[in-house]
């Protein structure tokens, strides 16, 4: 990609906070991968743009790094400038919700369900920082920020300007968008939210396990703090809040996305089913439009037999969650790439389906 012009408006960068030869893995849940050569801390939309910038008027590569919730980087680290986002920005008015990218989102949501807004409340306990959101669009307990966010507004690498995407130009899907499908592209700096006021209601509740704990129907609203609060103990069973003293919670949430089959494949899986498992299993199915199907990568991953807690070395399956796959402390990316592939192969010989990583991996791939 050619790097976009240098402005008239450009102001040279000196940035708040700059290291080199910086270890990248304390700043991921992981904790793993090398370092890079450069490390820029970014505390304001204009030095995020002044960073980018530089980087790509140099023709340096650059690595985003917000949460670092969603981060595989190889064991020889990143050649070029790292840049950490640390904006904030936390602005509500009325219904509506902007937020910088740097601003931390499980404390996002726990200040919308304190201010009574319904629309995120499922998102609770998600790692990393609000403009990582739009990027995966990042969904949980029968919640998507797509159905909610109205504007990304970003910095736009291939023009060089700052422009505001709509709901429609994000290209939303699952764990998909427009900002995965073009990765060197676009850098989010603020996002906007349209949520409900449905007097300290929480939306209709969609996902059946949270319905459970609640005690409610599918399709009911709940008290916003008791769905904050049952989605939050439903994640920490699950591994799935950090806690730097559980080793169950070094990982990038689930490693896998959870595959969408056409018609024809979901067929020649359930027939692979009933070979292996025998005719009255019923693998998880929910309907993913157009015919298809989504199923459950943590229960495909279990049926191939990777149970729980799998692994003897560093890098191990969660004890609590057969998608999450873990750092025990001494892990190399390298190892915990080779439980990946392990996994994977396993799926796809019993299953004939292939697994697809969810976290970005730089430098390395499955
Ligand atoms: N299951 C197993 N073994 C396990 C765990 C789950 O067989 O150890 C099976 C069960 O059949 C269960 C099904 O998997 O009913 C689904 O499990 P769960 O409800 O935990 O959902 P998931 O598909 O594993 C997805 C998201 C999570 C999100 C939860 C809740 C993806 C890739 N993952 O997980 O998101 O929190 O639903 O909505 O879509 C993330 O993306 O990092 C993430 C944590």
């Amino acid at each position: 990609m050619a790097p976009p012009e240098r402005r008239a408006t450009d102001r040279t960068l000196v940035p708040v906070q700059e290291l080199h030869d910086a270890p990248l893995a304390p700043l991921t849940t992981f904790r793993l991968g090398g370092p890079a050569t450069r490390l820029v801390t970014a505390t304001t939309d204009d030095e995020v743009i002044s960073a980018v910038r530089e980087a790509d008027t140099a023709g340096t590569p650059l690595l985003i790094i917000g949460g670092g919730s969603n981060l595989v980087i190889g064991d020889k680290g990143f050649e070029g400038t790292a840049l950490r986002i640390a904006t904030r920005g936390f602005e509500l008015v009325g219904t509506t919700l902007e937020l910088a990218a740097g601003e931390v989102w499980t404390d996002a949501v726990a200040r919308t369900v304190e201010a009574g807004l319904a629309g995120i409340e499922c998102l609770a306990g998600i790692p990393g920082l609000a403009g990582a959101t739009p990027i995966q669009n990042v969904g949980a307990y029968g919640q998507e920020v797509s159905s909610t966010i109205t504007e990304v507004i970003a910095y736009d690498r291939h023009s060089g300007e700052t422009v505001t995407l709509s709901n429609a130009e994000c290209d939303f899907s699952y764990r998909h968008s427009r900002f995965k499908q073009h990765p060197d592209r676009f850098v989010v700096l603020r996002v906007r939210f349209a949520l409900e006021d449905r007097e300290g209601l929480s939306a209709p509740i969609k996902y059946a396990e949270t319905a459970r704990v609640l005690g409610v129907q599918a399709g009911d609203r709940v008290e916003l703090a008791a769905v904050r609060r049952a989605v939050l103990d439903l994640r920490a069973g699950k591994g799935m809040v950090l806690d730097p003293e559980d080793h169950d919670t070094w990982s990038a949430g689930s490693f896998f996305t959870n595959p969408i089959l056409t018609a024809e494949e979901y067929e020649t899986f359930l027939s692979r089913v009933r070979t292996r498992l025998g005719d009255d299993v019923a693998p998880p199915a929910y309907p993913a439009g157009d015919g298809r199907t989504k199923t459950s990568a943590a229960w495909l991953i279990d049926k191939a037999g990777f149970t729980k807690g799998y692994g003897s070395g560093p890098a191990r399956i969660s004890t609590k969650h057969t998608l999450a796959l873990t750092n025990r402390g001494e892990a190399t990316t390298e190892d915990l790439l080779a439980l990946a592939r392990e996994v994977a192969a396993g799926v796809r010989e019993a299953f004939g389906v292939t697994l697809v990583n969810e976290p970005v991996t730089v430098g390395v791939s499955l």
